[in-house]
């Protein structure tokens, strides 16, 4: 029987919470900071319907669920199926309303014998249907091609007013030439396009992008930064405390 800790009345796997950054020492932590910024950023209401990309094992699922009524709707996907099993065997047999699928999507880090490609994927909801699309350290992980998948997608799913919240790491001059052994993380791997990694054999172990590099994906896709990002704490632009990523929140480009 594989390890678990109590979380809400969850019994979470430690293995596939390491997966997702983390162990019980900071779930409930992460998962404050992350409703605190939906909270600030996109405002959730409890009949909303909300989408989430790389859901994990349910660090924003299990809090959502205590504010969704009956009549609104959660989504969750993520390309490790044995995620989404507990997620399913566990969230929505409490929460019939907070539906997860599996995108088996290859996935070098998180899914190496996965047999589609992200582009094959289409986000299980109708157009102009969602108020909320929650991604968590999960563009981190992305190159451009699904980025831009994503985005296009969003843009087919919000609803007029709809807000995306998504979290990356944003990189500029001064933050690559002062990068150092002592740094939260390093980007010295270019890939062109304003495009960075960590590591060249695994490049999506962590991604970062330039701002402009992000403009140009969101604008392709129709959609607009709905204000300025909010700097995390990973680069030194933001003191501590304050959340470790940066992000930006998107919404339609009328
Ligand atoms: C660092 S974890 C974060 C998980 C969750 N958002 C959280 O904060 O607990 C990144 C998640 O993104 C998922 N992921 C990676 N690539 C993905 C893709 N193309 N589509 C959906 N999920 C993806 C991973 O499987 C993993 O669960």
């Amino acid at each position: 029987m594989a390890a678990t800790f109590r979380y809400k009345g969850f019994d979470i796997p430690v293995d596939l919470a390491h997966m997702t950054g983390g162990g019980e020492d900071t779930f409930d932590h992460i998962s404050k900071e992350h409703m605190q910024q939906a909270d600030d950023h996109i405002g959730i209401s409890p009949d909303n319907s909300i989408v989430e990309i790389g859901c994990g094992i349910g660090r924003d699922a299990i809090p959502l669920a205590e504010r969704l009524s009956s009549k609104g709707q959660y989504l969750g996907i993520d390309v490790v199926k044995p995620m989404i099993d507990w997620c399913q065997r566990a969230i929505t047999a409490k929460h019939p309303n907070f539906r997860f699928v599996h995108f088996d999507v290859a996935e070098k880090w998180y899914n190496p014998n996965g047999s589609v490609t992200l582009q094959q994927c289409k986000i299980p909801v109708p157009d102009a249907s969602v108020d909320a699309i929650i991604l968590h350290s999960v563009f981190t992980h992305m190159m451009k091609q699904d980025v831009a998948h994503y985005l296009s997608e969003f843009a087919r799913i919000l609803k007029p007013n709809g807000k995306v919240l998504a979290t990356f790491f944003i990189v500029n001059g001064d933050i690559l030439q002062n990068q150092g052994p002592k740094s939260y993380i390093t980007f010295y791997h270019p890939l062109g396009g304003g495009c960075y990694v960590h590591e060249l054999e695994k490049p999506t172990h962590a991604v970062a992008y330039e701002e402009n590099a992000i403009a140009a994906l969101v604008a392709s896709a129709n959609l607009r930064m709905a204000r300025p990002p909010i700097w995390g704490i990973w680069s030194g632009r933001r003191p501590q405390p304050g959340a470790g990523q940066d992000a930006v929140i998107l919404e339609l480009a009328g």
